[in-house]
């Protein structure tokens, strides 16, 4: 079963629908299926050993509860994170994707750096 996930860039109004569009499989982690999209805002420098925090995502809020919680060292990472942190705010290296996330919605932040 593939699901789909969608990434939206920062300057788009959130009730404007997603530019990105991306096939992905159960157990595929969020930020390579952004990365094999060659999106602009989305670094993952550290190919997602968690010391980065250039793989920043915003969750569109609809989907933000329905991710299983972040660990500690998530969330001192994101405090690392170059654009300001969101409520929704998660690491996409730190996201594993399962059927219950397909149509999962993320924003990219406005800078990695
Ligand atoms: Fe570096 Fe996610 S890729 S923290």
């Amino acid at each position: 079963m593939s699901l789909t996930v969608y990434f939206r860039e920062p300057h788009v109004d959130p009730d404007y629908p997603p530019q990105y569009e991306a096939q992905a499989q159960p157990g595929d982690v969020l930020m390579r299926v952004g990365l094999s999209l060659g999106l602009d805002n989305l670094a993952a420098d550290c190919g997602g050993n968690l010391t980065c925090a250039t793989c920043h995502v915003i969750v569109d809020p609809v989907w933000a509860s329905r991710l299983p919680p972040m660990s500690e060292d998530e969330d001192g990472m994101l405090d690392y994170a170059a654009a300001e942190r969101q409520p929704t705010s998660r690491l996409s290296c730190q996201i594993t994707l399962t059927p219950e996330l397909d149509g999962l919605v993320v924003d990219l932040p406005p800078t990695q750096y």
